[in-house]
């Protein structure tokens, strides 16, 4: 007499419905529940601004905005995220118009392979906005961006452009805030 088999191999995984807010727009999509924000932003929604590098937390490359925070969006599950609103490089500045923290990138020669971009940009996107929250809006120095990016790893650039660029920008939006000019 043969053995039981053990579980079940016939049985496909059980579907979970996600819907969530992506660059201001209502997206919705099934997954199974172990699968992860990033995979859902890229091969369910068809995100693919947003990369895939270490997949499990160190490099940073995955970097969104989760309500405003900066997550690392292979670390959360996409149900995780139901009903949340996410930042995609994707919402950053328009086709043929790129937003100020961009242009801030393309000036100062902030990217090479251009790999780590898309985190970098929406780490430095909520390091941005955390300043420019306060009242009068923060000024940024070195220490704080080296701080702010040091869990964003890129192989290309030695990072001082990339610093460089988001101190621009910073100081851009703050004489912007105080209504005033560089
Ligand atoms: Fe998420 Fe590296 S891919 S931290
Ligand atoms: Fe190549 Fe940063 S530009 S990894």
């Amino acid at each position: 007499m043969s053995e039981p088999p053990v579980g079940n191999p016939a049985a496909t995984p059980p579907l979970r419905q996600v819907t969530l807010e992506v660059n201001g727009r209502r997206c919705t999509g099934g997954c199974e529940p172990r699968m992860t924000l990033l995979d859902f932003l890229r091969d369910t929604l068809g995100l693919t601004g947003t990369h895939a590098g270490c997949e499990h937390g160190v490099c940073g490359a995955c970097t969104i905005l989760m309500e405003g925070a900066s997550v690392r969006s292979c670390l959360l599950f996409a149900v995780q995220a139901e009903g949340a609103r996410l930042q995609t490089v994707e919402g950053l500045g328009a086709p043929g118009a790129l937003s100020d923290l961009q242009a801030a990138f393309k000036a100062h020669h902030a990217l090479q392979c251009g790999f780590c971009t898309p985190g970098m940009l929406l780490t430095a996107e909520a390091l941005l906005n955390e300043a420019m929250a306060f009242e009068p809006p923060q000024a940024l120095d070195e220490a704080a961006v080296r701080q702010a990016i040091s869990g964003n790893l890129c192989r290309c650039t030695g990072y001082q452009p990339i610093i460089a660029a988001i101190l621009d920008c910073a100081a851009s939006r703050r004489a912007a805030a105080q209504g005033g000019h560089r």
